[in-house]
């Protein structure tokens, strides 16, 4: 057996990969981010408190677990001061980090790059949560950016500073004030000293703990339709957001990734621009925004209000596809109690065809019109079940239409945002 688990975000992001990997981190060693940075914003409800991780993994508040950020995360070293200095606050030590020498440095010139890309796009704007997400993928794959090894070493005064000569000049070409090099270098030192112990080799770290029988736990970001080659290209985030990120973000090959559980709310949401074929509007915005208060759909890092959908089929059958998912963590299903009737996109018809898939081309999603299958809802409150067998029947059937349309097993079904309220349906690790 592998003692390897990978949570995953199936669709649009925010299908609750934070609640259920501090769910499954009660037995694993370690969690691994590794890929995106903080524009993630994952919650976790336990103890009765509320807490929103952007690069921090979901293992955090357990001193016993190693909390890993993999080589393939952009790594914001304010924002992850923040979320320190928030986690203290909080009574949790924080001690328990380890940052992949390899993991490249998300600088503010980055942040700023963003807000002037989406400002230039206009009408076109990808609605990027404005952390410098792309930009900072950007340099690495030109190969222009400074790694965590770079920045925690000597040399990083002067790498720094070719770096910010080549941003100011593009800062101050779209007619934005230049970065101040003196200034900016003296706080980034001051975050550098302070990080210095936890800069590691991680990918020796997870290999050897790996060889040792060590569970690990995997924490996804973003979800399927986000990842830069199989979602919604260009209104997708700059990662490999798939489970096959999993290998490139943190150094363990692909033989040794075990469980890959796809992360998938009840409905659907996307925060953000970009096509959403079961996006309920028109007569059916109302049922959205019902639905909307009732799951807090408010971006997490944004607060930006998340668009509503019905479940789709399609987008999850490639989803399984693209990832291999093993299991899958049906999310927010208490949200749906009360409703009439309740419905599942199967296909969608695109010049009279049938399309099992999500489209390549963004234009031909304007002439996709999703195919419905409709089910009859139910009536109970069902965020205090914690057996499969006591929910109520037409939730079951909802659940196994599921199972049914994108061929793997609910393994895990969550009725509330707290870590307690979930029903086991296949005991990982
Ligand atoms: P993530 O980015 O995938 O970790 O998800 P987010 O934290 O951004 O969004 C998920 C939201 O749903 C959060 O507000 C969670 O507290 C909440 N949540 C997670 N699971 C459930 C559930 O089963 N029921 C309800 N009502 N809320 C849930
Ligand atoms: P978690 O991990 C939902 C979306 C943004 C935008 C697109 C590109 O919480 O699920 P970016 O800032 O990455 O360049 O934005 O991706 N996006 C997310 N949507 N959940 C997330 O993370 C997201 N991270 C980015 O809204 O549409
Ligand atoms: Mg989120």
């Amino acid at each position: 057996m592998k003692n390897t688990v990978a949570v995953i975000g199936a669709c649009w992001g925010d299908e609750g990969k934070g609640k259920i990997t501090n769910y499954l981190s009660e037995k694993a060693d370690l969690v691994v981010r590794v890929q995106g940075g903080d524009n993630a914003g994952h919650t976790i409800v336990f103890n009765g408190n509320t807490y929103k991780l952007h690069l921090l993994p979901s293992g955090i508040f357990d001193p016993n677990i190693k909390n890993v950020l993999g080589n393939g995360v952009v790594c914001n070293p304010k924002g992850l001061m923040q979320e320190l200095d928030e986690i203290k606050k909080a009574g949790f030590e924080g001690k328990n980090l380890y940052i992949s020498d390899r993991a490249t440095v998300l600088f503010d010139f980055h942040k700023e790059l963003d807000a002037i890309h989406e400002e230039r796009l206009g009408t076109r704007k990808i609605g990027t949560t404005k952390k410098g997400i792309g930009p900072a993928y950007t340099d690495k794959a030109s190969r222009d950016s400074i790694r965590m090894c770079d920045f925690v070493s000597k040399d990083f005064k002067d790498l720094y500073r070719n770096v910010l000569i080549a941003k100011n000049d593009e800062l101050v070409h779209f007619g934005h004030e230049p970065i101040d090099f003196e200034t900016s270098y003296q706080e980034y030192q001051r975050i550098a000293d302070i990080i210095r112990p936890m800069v590691v080799d991680t990918v020796t770290l997870l290999n050897d703990e790996y060889n040792l029988g060590k569970k690990i736990l995997f924490e996804g970001a973003q979800g399927a339709m986000l990842d830069i080659d199989f979602g919604t290209f260009p209104y997708v985030t700059s990662s490999n957001t798939i489970s096959g990120g999993i290998c490139t973000g943190s150094g363990l090959g692909p033989s040794k990734i075990g469980e890959i559980i796809g992360i998938t709310k009840a409905y659907t949401t996307r925060v953000g621009e970009g096509p959403f074929p079961t996006e309920m509007l028109n007569d059916e915005e109302e049922l959205g925004s019902i639905i909307r208060e009732r799951g807090h759909e408010y971006g997490a890092t944004t607060k930006r209000p998340r668009r509503v959908g019905w479940y789709d089929a399609a987008v999850m059958k490639y989803s399984a596809n693209i990832n291999a998912f093993t299991g899958l963590s049906l999310m927010l299903l208490d949200v749906l109690s009360g409703l009439k009737k309740i419905k599942i996109c199967d296909y969608y018809e695109l010049d009279g065809k049938k399309l099992f898939a999500p489209c390549a081309r963004i234009d031909d999603y304007a002439r996709c019109k999703p195919h419905y299958i409709e089910m009859d809802g139910w009536d109970e409150d069902i965020s205090s079940i914690r057996e499969y067998d006591k929910l109520p029947l037409n939730c079951r059937k909802y659940i196994e239409k599921i199972e049914s349309l994108v061929g793997v097993k609910v393994i895990i079904v969550s009725v509330g945002p707290d870590k307690n309220q979930t029903i086991i349906r296949k005991e990982l690790f």
